[in-house]
């Protein structure tokens, strides 16, 4: 491979180009993919200190996730660049939830395989092992790949904390604690002004993340993608508190969420992303509904991005650096096509195509579930 030249498919970048390493040592390169979340920095440290400190290889960071493989991008990672980063929101190396090389947009806007591109960039940049973070868009390109002969292995991330064989993602916990110090402060000014809260949540079609912090915020009705809700059901609710005296009300909803019968509310469609479909506006439909069949004045809070921001939680923190170590130890052992996961009190390997199978959704008889009914929380049927 060494004095080929690098193939992109736009032309030159300025980072692009060939991995010279030093000889002897094994080097490992890390990608952040799909939509950013609080500790990934945290993991990139992770697996990087690990690889310096306990491995001696050398770290590549591939930029902008697998744009990066694709347009040959990538920068070498010292110990100082990975050093001071551990409590720092989103991702240093960049990432995209728009790019799938087995979906890339050619110049005419049509959609072709260049996942061979990328398997050759890989050759290029002279990596024994890549380890992808990513949530299912990206970690099904990475079992794709790995199929393909990528010496690839996971980390699971994702705010929505849908991805199966792990009990838990990076990300999840930090924007449970945004979503629910958000729910506090609403709850003050809904009492103030008697009216209906409705605060809408990230989460595409699993509803943890409304579930968690809807529990811990103490949501009067919880609408979560997994139970379609009835809307005279939920008008019911918010009426009857208003007449035992409770003259608010907060309902916590998923942006995936939909009405018995109806469908999820889409804003957008992205064509050449993996993951198509942007959801939103749930929340501005069930308020109005709420407030023309009850009269009860409503107002919705969409939380948006701002779930995905800020620094990580300490849980996430831990959680980063156990799943980055144990990756890397994954390469340093060549257990390719694995994923480092969250099991009960440890970190264990599982298979990466376990982990993309399909999505882990919130089951109706979920425990939690059971408890928030227990204490009189709704959700919405
Ligand atoms: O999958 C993570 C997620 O944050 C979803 O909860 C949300 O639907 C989506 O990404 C938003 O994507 P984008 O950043 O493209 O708007």
């Amino acid at each position: 491979m060494r004095g080929n030249k690098p193939r992109t498919t736009h032309g030159v970048y300025p980072e692009q180009g060939r991995g010279v390493r030093v000889r002897g040592k094994k080097r490992i390169g890390i990608l952040t993919g799909g939509g950013d979340c609080p500790g990934l920095n945290a993991a990139i440290r992770a697996v990087a200190k690990t690889a310096l400190l306990n491995y001696g290889m050398e770290v590549v960071g591939i930029r902008d996730g697998y744009l990066g493989l694709i347009e040959n991008r990538f920068m070498p990672l010292s110990y100082e660049d990975v050093s001071g980063i551990l409590t720092h929101g989103g991702t240093f190396l960049g990432t995209s939830n728009k790019t799938n090389p087995f979906k890339y947009p050619s110049s005419s806007g049509k959609l072709r395989d260049v996942s061979s591109l990328v398997l050759e960039n890989v050759e290029l940049m002279d990596l024994d092992g890549l380890v992808c973070i990513g949530g299912d868009g990206t970690l099904i390109v990475a079992y794709k790949l790995y199929k393909k002969g990528l010496k690839v292995v996971g980390i699971p991330k994702t705010i929505d904390n849908d991805l199966m064989a792990t009990d838990v993602t990076i990300g999840f916990d930090s924007a449970v604690i945004t979503a629910t110090e958000a729910i506090d402060k609403l709850h003050s000014t809904a009492q103030s002004h008697h009216r209906v809260m409705v605060i809408e949540l990230m989460g595409r079609y699993a509803g943890w993340l409304a579930l968690y912090a809807g529990v811990a915020g103490g949501g009067d009705i919880i609408i979560i993608p997994e139970i379609p809700y009835d809307i005279k059901k939920v008008c019911k609710i918010v009426t009857e508190r208003y007449k035992k005296g409770k003259r608010f009300s907060i309902v916590v909803i998923s942006e995936g969420a939909r009405p018995k019968g109806g469908s999820m509310v889409v804003k957008r469609i992205v064509k050449d992303s993996a993951e198509p479909v942007r959801l939103g506006g749930i929340g501005n439909k069930i308020a109005n509904d709420i407030e023309k069949a009850t009269g009860l004045e409503s107002r919705v809070t969409v939380l948006g991005h701002l779930q995905r921001g800020g620094s990580p939680s300490p849980f996430d923190r831990v959680i980063a650096t156990r799943l980055g170590s144990f990756a890397c130890e994954l390469v340093a052992k060549q257990g390719f096509g694995k994923m480092a996961a969250v099991k009960g009190r440890d970190v264990k390997a599982v298979d990466l195509k376990e982990a993309v199978k399909h999505i882990r959704r919130v089951n109706p008889k979920h425990p939690i579930i059971q408890s928030a009914l227990a204490v009189g929380t709704s959700f919405g049927v």
